[in-house]
């Protein structure tokens, strides 16, 4: 890679991708591409701390693959692959958690939030996930990890961990910025507005990227609001209608005071149908692409092996550093 600054980001393919993920994370990949080296992974190993099925996990891994490129994203530039391709994940992974504490990790929301979702499988790996995810973005010595607002934490966390390391052994890695625009940051689910978009709800509280248009219409239809007719951007008060609101701003690439505008005199039937038009809109040439893509899986898996290689060979170099800095033994 040549001397840009280097970008890293990944979503688990453990559901379908939604409109979260794109306005949160995928459609600023997409902004940022031309000025970094960009690595985006389907964080498949993360994926198995929620018991999968495998089938499912499978295809969707190849799925979220195609929708990288079908959003965008340039797969001759990038290096989109798969993070179980690259054993180097796992092996830093427990490198760094010999150097992360018991009391950080059980402090991290989403462990408690996960905990409570899944409380008869409350396994070793979710406690221990975002140190993976700090092996993840350490891994490439990455400069900025754009993400969500629910991530932040645990780049927070990778940067504790970072700096922890480097106190010790001198500047081995870089230490990353997070990406996090302010409205667009989260998303919320369309049945519960104080909840946010989640891939893992009940399908009718998130939009999929794959949804049919019939299903994206009826869901913004019966999208939550509130009972006062007043359309304009108040996340605390009217969370249902603001949420609609940074939809409409992100999808538009309009400001909210502009969005607010456009719906001045309107009442909610038709702030949720012109929504639901900017949504189909939007999604409908990724889809034409994504559905392209899928036909030629050949494609898609060459570039899964070039890319897996190439993100070793990048990888590798970090972890050989690691091992020798913290004393293990290497062959001559
Ligand atoms: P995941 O798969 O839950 O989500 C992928 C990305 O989408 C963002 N996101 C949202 N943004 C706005 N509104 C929402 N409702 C919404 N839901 C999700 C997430 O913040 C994320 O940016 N641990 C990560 C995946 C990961 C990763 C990494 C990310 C693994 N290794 C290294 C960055 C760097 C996760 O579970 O994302």
């Amino acid at each position: 890679m040549e001397t840009k600054k280097i970008l890293y980001s990944g979503i688990q393919p453990s559901g379908a991708i939604t409109l979260g993920n794109y306005i949160g994370a995928i459609s600023n990949f997409v902004k940022l591409e031309s000025q970094y080296n960009c690595l985006f992974a389907m964080a498949d190993l993360h994926a198995l701390t929620v018991r999968q099925v495998p089938a499912d996990l499978r295809a969707r891994t190849i799925q979220l693959t195609a929708l990288y490129i079908a959003c965008g994203l340039n797969p001759e530039n990038n290096i989109i692959y798969c993070q179980s391709h690259v054993p180097q994940h796992a092996e830093l992974s427990w490198i760094l958690s010999c150097f992360s504490y018991m009391g950080e990790l059980g402090r991290m929301t989403q462990f408690k939030a996960k905990s409570e979702k899944n409380s008869e499988n409350i396994n070793a790996g979710l406690f221990t996930y975002p140190v993976l995810m700090a092996a993840d973005i350490l891994l490439y010595q990455s400069d900025l990890v754009p993400v969500g607002a629910d991530q932040k934490q645990h780049l927070e966390l990778t940067r504790d961990i970072a700096q922890r390391f480097n106190g010790i052994y001198g500047d081995v890695f870089t230490i990353p910025d997070g990406y996090i625009p302010k409205v667009t940051a989260k998303i919320m689910s369309l049945m519960d507005p104080l909840k946010k978009m989640s891939k893992s709800d009940d399908p009718d509280s998130y939009i999929s990227l794959l949804d049919s248009f019939d299903d994206i219409r009826r869901k913004l239809k019966r999208a939550v609001t509130d009972s006062d007719a007043d359309i304009r951007f108040d996340p605390e008060n009217k969370p249902g209608v603001s949420n609609l609101l940074s939809i409409y701003s992100a999808l538009k690439n309009v400001s909210i005071e502009e969005a607010e505008k456009d719906f001045s005199g309107k009442g909610y039937g038709e702030l949720k149908k012109d929504i639901a038009e900017v949504v189909v809109e939007h999604i409908r040439p990724i889809q034409e692409k994504y559905n392209m893509l899928m036909q030629d899986k050949a494609y898609l898996n060459d570039l899964l092996k070039t890319n897996a290689e190439k993100a070793q060979s990048i990888a590798q170099k970090t972890l050989r550093k690691v091992y020798k800095k913290v004393g293990l033994y290497q062959i001559k």
